[in-house]
């Protein structure tokens, strides 16, 4: 048989054809790779020579899953469909077939990967691969077979937990579930694959009884499904709020698992076209499209990145413990400084505390955190120890005078070419860089709390900023596996400022009548972690009015607060730190907390305004314009101008529910004359603050979007 298929490589030994498929980046199954690797199938069958065959993949992956880019703007369900019919009969075609195929899994197997890999009669794996069918975090559900093998392989339940959370198992737990038949070290995987195959030929292994549609002794009875699948469809309705792809992948379990695994093979792919054509696999395939292309911007294309090997860190605070943490785990040395002795010793037991999920969940040993600690983790009270870093990040006290005096010191000490990051939350960094002869070499690095496990690093450029200094910052984001969004330097940056706004109109609402509750619930059924309230109660109302007050200072008249929030600031209760806010703590659950309560029914007495009913949708319908229109604003001032980079920081840094794709996404689906229209409304019901801005009059005007296309 021909060797070269472009995408698949293939040599014949001793009548076992070990076909090697390569399709750069990550072995993904494109068009053309698919069809490569059926004219490859379609040769060996033909050829007499070959009597099994070995399918392997090249690099860190077996198969990665599907190319996305090609489901992505697909609108015709009937296309999809079609498509993914073909695709089913080729797969089956290879688990049918009269040649027996062992897959020989040199990395991950993953989506169409893994129902590649689930067609073959015999599968050998390297340790310490992922497994799985991750479509369901993309709004998908496996499409090419996986609802209906992977439980005839590994049993009901074990398969719904991979297919309704997306989660991948590693080989080891691949292996004791009967999803993997044997493990190789990756020197022997290839031989141990051919060995099994040449088991097929000398019929040691019969390949009809390890043909997996022909597995039945590990499916469910008749009322054993039932009572899974009803407990499993309750557990998922309440995970997957807003996502509809677990629930269709429970529907495909359901519906299938008959006898005629045909017939299922086209239930599954009725409900996967389903998925396709769904604004939410749209919105989520997008935010994993723009997560990998984050951070690549225009302004630092073609600039090599400063080797960062050893980061100092000021302060072992909240927040700079969670960051040496992030240092720790990726593979950099660390210099914690801090005031004096004692807040060293108190950073080093914040660090500490930052390891302990991964060491309960046995994920790490304390002995590997003190080996860690001890060999990477150096801590000091003198400034002069950071002669040596390539990278300083600032988390001190959140004070302008004690963070430039710092900086103006650490220019004498580190070299010239060192960046200077701080993660200051509010504070003006194009002024804070004003004590540097070199102002380039600041820039902000706004991590979120906690910061060991918030995805998103807000990436402040300041007033003068260098592009090698961002070109760093940006690569560093990658190297402890962060998601980057740059923004440039302006009150609350990007996040914290569109966070106020989306949660801002609530002052309003409750002014007006409308019960806290209520606006609490509608936030939460729209899918954000917490309401306005909570999360005030939980950063803190104290902090939450100086931010306000910066921001009426700076950005002027429209900022201006809102007199019911200066009343509620002036009642002391500043939320759980002081034990009550606009909840009360004290009891087992929070409730409204009286003076609060007291303070809001005052100020609507003195305004004659009578309580009000609203339905969820039109506060929701307030709360979304307000935030839209503060996105619009931050545009128009320039501080960003990447609506796909704002839509993931809101859903990275705050939880903005990803189904929804994002405040601008959602803009967009809204309609923007829409937006204007109800801004117009709101403008003239609650004043200024709702004025519609320029950006978005002229968009709705002009008939725009904010994403192409
Ligand atoms: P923290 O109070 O937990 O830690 C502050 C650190 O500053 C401690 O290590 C302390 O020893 C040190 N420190 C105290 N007085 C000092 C002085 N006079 N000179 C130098 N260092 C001094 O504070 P946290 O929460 O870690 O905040 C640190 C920075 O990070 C602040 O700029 C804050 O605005 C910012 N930030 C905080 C977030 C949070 O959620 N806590 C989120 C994002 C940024």
């Amino acid at each position: 048989m021909k060797t070269d298929f472009k995408s698949v490589q293939v040599e014949v030994k001793d009548g076992v054809a070990v076909f090697t498929m390569n399709n750069p980046p990550v072995n993904q199954l494109s068009d053309h790779f698919i069809r490569a690797l059926a004219e490859a199938f379609a040769e060996a069958y033909k050829d007499d020579a070959v009597k099994a065959i070995v399918l392997t993949g090249t690099g860190k992956n077996f198969i990665a899953g599907a190319d996305i880019t090609q489901v992505k703007d697909v609108t015709d369900r009937n296309f999809i469909l079609e498509r993914v019919k073909t695709n089913n009969r080729f797969l089956s075609g290879i688990e049918t077939g009269s040649k027996p195929v062992v897959a020989a899994i040199n990395g991950n197997c993953l989506g169409g990967g893994l129902e590649i890999a689930m067609c073959c009669h015999y599968r050998v794996a390297v340790p310490g691969i992922d497994l799985g069918q991750p479509e369901v975090q993309i709004g998908l559900i496996p499409g090419a077979g996986g609802t209906q093998r992977l439980p005839r392989l590994i049993g009901l339940n074990n398969a719904l937990e991979m297919i309704t959370t997306g989660r991948p198992i590693k080989t080891d737990k691949a292996f004791s579930r009967g999803l993997v038949d044997e493990i190789a070290e990756p020197d022997k995987l290839i031989p141990t694959a051919i060995h099994a195959a040449r088991k097929f030929v000398m019929r040691f292994l019969n390949i009809k009884q390890r043909t997996t549609r022909a597995i039945f002794d590990r499916m469910p009875s008749a009322a054993e499904k039932k009572s899974v699948l009803s407990l499993v469809k309750a557990m998922t309705a309440a995970q997957s709020k807003g996502y509809i792809a677990p629930l269709k992948a429970v529907e495909a379990v359901e519906r299938g698992l008959g006898y005629d695994i045909d017939a299922d093979l086209d239930i599954e792919a009725e409900l996967f076209a389903d998925c396709v054509v769904s604004d939410v696999a749209k919105n989520l395939i997008n935010i994993f499209l723009n997560t990998r292309s984050a951070g690549r911007l225009p302004r630092i294309e073609g600039l090599a990145p400063a080797r960062i090997k050893k980061v100092g860190m000021l302060g072992g605070g909240v927040m700079g413990s969670g960051i040496v943490n992030l240092l720790l785990n990726n593979g950099f040395e660390a210099v914690l400084w801090d005031i004096n002795d004692q807040a060293v010793e108190k950073g080093v037991g914040a660090v500490r505390k930052t390891f302990g999920y991964a060491i309960k969940k046995k994920k790490m040993k304390e002995a590997d955190l003190d080996q860690l600690i001890q060999k990477k983790l150096v801590t000091t009270t003198k400034l002069d120890a950071m002669k040596d870093v390539d990278l300083v990040i600032e988390a001190v006290v959140e004070n302008m005078n004690v963070k430039q005096e710092i900086w103006k010191q650490l220019e004498g000490i580190c070299r010239g070419n060192v960046i200077f990051g701080t993660n200051t939350s509010a504070l003006p960094i194009t002024e804070m860089a004003t004590v540097l002869k070199d102002p380039g070499r600041m820039i902000g690095l706004h991590f979120f709390n906690p910061a060991e496990r918030m995805q998103l690093l807000e990436i402040i450029c300041a007033g003068k900023t260098s592009d090698q200094t961002l070109a760093s910052s940006v690569a560093f984001a990658r190297a402890i596996k962060k998601t980057p969004i740059v923004v440039n330097d302006g009150p609350g940056f990007y996040v914290s400022r569109q966070l106020g706004g989306l949660f801002g109109a609530s002052v309003y609402l409750s002014a007006d009548g409308v019960d806290a509750a209520a606006i609490e619930k509608a936030m939460l059924d729209f899918g954000m972690p917490m309401g306005p309230a909570t999360l005030s109660d939980l950063t803190g109302i104290d902090i939450g009015y100086h931010v306000g007050k910066t921001f009426e200072k700076r950005l002027g008249p429209r900022y201006k607060m809102h007199p019911l929030a200066e009343r509620v600031y002036q009642t002391g209760c500043y939320g759980r730190k002081t034990g009550a806010g606009y909840f009360d703590y004290s009891g087992p659950k929070p409730v409204p907390n009286p003076k609060v309560v007291a303070v809001v029914e005052q100020y609507r007495k003195e305004n004659n305004v009578q309580p009000k009913q609203m339905s969820g949708q039109e506060i929701i319908d307030t709360m979304l314009a307000l935030g839209i229109n503060e996105g619009a604003l931050i545009m128009q001032e320039g501080i960003c101008d990447r609506p796909q980079d704002m839509d993931l920081a809101m859903i990275y840094g705050t939880g903005f529910p990803p189904y929804r794709g994002g405040i601008f996404r959602y803009a967009d689906k809204w309609g923007l004359k829409n937006v204007y229209a109800k801004l117009v409304e709101l403008e003239k019901k609650y004043g200024p603050r709702f004025a519609p801005a320029d950006l978005l009059k002229e968009m709705a005007q002009s008939g725009k979007t904010f994403y192409a296309g």
